[in-house]
């Protein structure tokens, strides 16, 4: 594809938007402050939340990273370019704003063959957040940024729907040990197994100043007020309003009160849950419904990440 709109858009202190494997991206150059602010403004992000750097390959990292510990070799070695970033102490250079004012940075190598091609015609990386407005639904096609985010039509590579749909799991090193700082496509599980030793998990944390935004408890959230349960039809039994979407794992529910249902892997098949999730609550919120019910997923594998989203999503939980 010719990218050299989005390569001239760049040069020139703009923004764009970019495909990868987890969601879509709002980026600019990391030479330019200028477009790095342009993303705060258009997220409406305070500029205390730092962004994500985007590399073209794994061995860069040690050009924006002043040590990198021997777990990241390890694990860029078999997720590379992947759904995995690394919080690490950052090199001198790095502008303050993709930072967050943080001493360190984080670093990505993005499974996208047009975001890929497009940081190599740039000559430099990339810093990206997600594509969506602050707090707001991650999106997963170019068209779901546009409907977000009118004013960014012009800037947005079309690199169709991402492949996993749920963002790159964030890992980062305090006194060397490893801790995981979101949850995200690559699991816990998988991590630990590549470096043999345990990973601490650090996101539930509901400080007012997290470390990662990621980890602030409201976060991810439809328009529409959304509960999660074990229980779909008992909840929908207990409401009283008469216009509601449900999210489903696997099941079709039926009740006479549902006006839209998005049923995320009828096979139960975690990945492709993951993979429809945030699609499908975008389009039970243009359902317009009163609620939205949600269901639990599995505590397994990446149903942990999705049910972290889930959570961190609804304004209020229902055990049930
Ligand atoms: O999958 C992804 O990671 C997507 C795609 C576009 O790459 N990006 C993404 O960016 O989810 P964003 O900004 O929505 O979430 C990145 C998270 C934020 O919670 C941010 O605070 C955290 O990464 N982060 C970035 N730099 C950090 C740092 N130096 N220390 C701690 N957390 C950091
Ligand atoms: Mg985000």
């Amino acid at each position: 594809m010719d990218l050299s709109l989005y390569i001239r858009l760049l040069k020139n202190d703009d923004v764009v938007v970019i495909p990868t494997e987890t969601v879509y991206g709002l980026a600019a150059s990391i030479t330019s402050d200028k477009a790095l602010r342009k993303i705060f403004d258009i997220k409406q992000r305070p500029l205390t939340n730092p962004l994500i750097v985007h590399l073209a390959n794994p061995a860069d990292i040690a050009l924006y990273a002043s040590s990198v510990p021997p777990e990241v070799n390890l694990l860029a070695e078999k997720f590379c370019p992947g759904p995995l970033s690394f919080v690490l102490p950052a090199m001198d250079g790095i502008s303050p704003l993709i930072r967050g004012g943080h001493s360190t940075v984080a670093l990505r190598i993005p499974n996208h063959p047009l975001t890929l091609q497009l940081i190599k015609e740039l000559g430099n990386p990339i810093a990206a957040p997600s594509a969506n407005r602050y707090m707001g639904l991650s999106a997963t096609s170019a068209a779901m940024v546009e409907l977000a985010m009118p004013e960014l039509r012009g800037h947005i590579i079309d690199g169709g729907r991402c492949s996993a749909g749920l963002e790159s799991t964030i890992l980062g090193f305090e006194g060397g040990e490893p801790i995981l700082y979101r949850m995200g496509c690559i699991t816990r599980e998988e991590i630990e197994r590549v470096i043999g030793k345990p990973v601490r998990y650090v996101g539930n944390a509901k400080s007012e100043f997290p470390v990662a935004p990621g980890m602030q408890l409201r976060h991810y959230a439809p328009q529409t007020p959304m509960l999660v349960t074990n229980d779909v039809w008992n909840t929908l039994e207990r409401l009283s309003t008469t216009r509601v979407a449900v999210l489903s794992f696997r099941e079709t529910i039926n009740h006479p009160a549902i006006i839209a249902r998005e049923i995320l892997s009828i096979g139960g098949d975690l990945q492709e849950a993951a993979h429809h999730l945030y699609d499908a609550l975008h389009r039970l919120d243009q359902a317009k419904p009163d609620v939205i019910i949600a269901e639990w997923m599995p505590e397994e594998g990446i149903g942990l990440a999705i049910n972290d989203k889930l959570r961190r999503g609804a304004e209020s939980v229902l055990l049930s």
